[in-house]
């Protein structure tokens, strides 16, 4: 699958860094939500679950974390531990997190208020999903 990492600039001066995270200049979406994950013991998996309507973006403010992430074409794993690097998560993308490292402080910009029905949390019903929309979408007329 394409990974969409977003590269953010870095205002930084003798004092420290600083970023800045704006709706249309450089997070491409209406940002309706931010949650953050921390404390998150080493040995966790967390998320295992799609979205049927949310994009997200993802950054690791400190420490590390690792991403896994299956469009339906197979899983990718990706490692962010930059905070200057954001993880763009689009809509029907299957998402895991682990290895996060003791100090990790993951950070995400949603465009949707938290709404658990657009969770997808098991796997075989989001291939199916993924797999076949148009036929989610007659089933869902057909009531
Ligand atoms: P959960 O979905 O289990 O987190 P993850 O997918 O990262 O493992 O969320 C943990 C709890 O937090 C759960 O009770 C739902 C709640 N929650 C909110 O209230 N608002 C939010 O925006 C999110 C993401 C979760």
């Amino acid at each position: 699958m394409h990974i969409q990492r977003v590269q953010l600039q870095q205002h930084g001066d003798d004092r420290g860094m600083l970023i800045a995270l704006e709706k249309d200049r450089n997070v491409a979406f209406d940002i309706q939500r931010v949650y953050y994950l921390f404390a998150t013991k080493h040995q966790v998996h967390r998320g295992q679950h799609a979205h049927r309507n949310l994009n997200q973006l993802a950054v690791v403010v400190r420490g590390s974390v690792t991403f896994l992430l299956d469009d339906g074409s197979g899983p990718v794993e990706v490692v962010l531990d930059d905070p200057s690097q954001g993880l763009l998560l689009g809509r029907m993308v299957w998402r895991e997190m682990y290895d996060f490292s003791e100090d990790c402080v993951l950070m995400v910009l949603a465009d949707q208020l938290y709404d658990p029905t657009d969770y997808i949390t098991d796997y075989d019903e989001f291939l199916r999903e993924v797999k076949n929309p148009l036929g989610d979408l007659a089933a869902c007329q057909n009531g």
